[in-house]
């Protein structure tokens, strides 16, 4: 048979293009970067040089901490024949209060990428508007997207798929959930989330997961009932109770969380395979129990190893 042009579905162009949350993303082109990112992790583990982005530099602006982002994506523009320039906010001038619009043209005077972890998502949007390069949202209060690039690559490794999946999530509705939600909608995956009452995700990003679910014919539920999202779940998920900037309300979360606490009891109502996940990191004792953190089912450093797949083949997709 012969192919028309238009059966031919040309691999969708990402290059240019901001990462700052998922919504901005469609089915076809998450699906084409976690393609990418097997095959790169493919290359890497076989041992193939693969350096699509020799002489470019990307800057990596901390406005908090980080262990698997800042590794992950040092080494990955690395691997990939560029430099990685990190950039702790404490030592450059937007620390001190040079606008973000300023900082955003001469940086891309300089760059070929940006990724910044911060605490509003306005200040990545604001740098985004501005900047002439790709920015990459490496976490801030609403949104943490690379994460769930290297959870859907670690599911489709581990569950053969995404579409089949039941994911569960259980604890705060937070920038981690945010984007599981976002992503899972987009893919036609279904999610539950089980939060306390006053912890539950934002209205808007529910409301924007539940429409494009409904588009997909895929489930978002919300509930207060962590028995209830992890009925037959395929994959349990769940994230710490007090993120980052949040530290004095630790104790408090402490108490108000303390029936949301993945152990083996909940694990039970599971299906039998279901794995474990965490963007880590965990709490031991608190929003997941050793037994099940550390247990067979658990794949917590498959996905923390994957950030580093999925990113340069996030990068390779805008930067190269
Ligand atoms: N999961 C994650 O983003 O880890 P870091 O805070 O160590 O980067
Ligand atoms: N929700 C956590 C994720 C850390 C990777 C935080 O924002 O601190």
């Amino acid at each position: 048979m012969e192919l028309k042009a238009d059966d031919i579905n040309p691999e969708p162009n990402l290059s240019g293009r901001d990462f700052l949350t998922l919504a901005d993303y469609g089915e076809e082109e998450l699906l084409y970067i976690l393609e990418t990112a097997h095959e790169l992790k493919a290359k890497q583990k076989s041992g193939v040089l693969y350096q699509p982005l020799k002489g470019k530099t990307l800057g990596i602006i901390f406005e908090k901490a980080s262990t698997r982002t800042r590794v992950s994506f040092e080494t990955g523009i690395y691997q990939l024949g560029g430099m990685g320039l990190f950039l702790s906010s404490d030592d450059i001038q937007m620390g001190r209060g040079e606008p973000i619009p300023d900082t955003a043209k001469v940086l891309s005077g300089y760059l070929d990428g940006i990724m910044i972890r911060t605490f509003s998502q306005e200040t990545v949007e604001e740098l985004a508007e501005n900047a002439s390069i790709p920015v990459i949202n490496g976490l801030t209060d609403l949104y943490h997207p690379c994460q769930v690039l290297a959870d859907f690559q670690t599911i489709q490794e581990v569950k053969g798929n995404l579409k089949n999946v039941k994911l569960a999530y259980i604890g705060d509705g937070n920038n981690v959930a945010h984007s599981l939600m976002l992503g899972a909608a987009i893919i036609g995956m279904d999610i539950s989330i089980a939060t306390p009452a006053e912890y539950q995700p934002d209205y808007e990003v529910i409301q924007k997961a539940k429409t494009i679910a409904a588009k997909k014919g895929s489930k978002v539920e919300v509930t207060e009932d962590p028995v209830r999202a992890v009925r037959n779940a395929d994959a349990l998920y769940t994230d710490v109770w007090a993120s980052m900037g949040q530290e004095q309300e630790q104790k408090i979360r402490e108490q108000q969380f303390a029936e949301f606490q993945v152990n083996e009891e909940l694990f039970s109502h599971a299906a039998k395979d279901a794995i474990f996940m965490h963007c880590l990191p965990a709490h031991r004792g608190e929003e997941v129990s050793a037994e099940v953190i550390d247990g067979k089912q658990s794949v917590v450093f498959q996905q923390a190893e994957n950030r580093l797949h999925a990113q340069k083949a996030l990068m390779v997709a805008l930067m190269a």
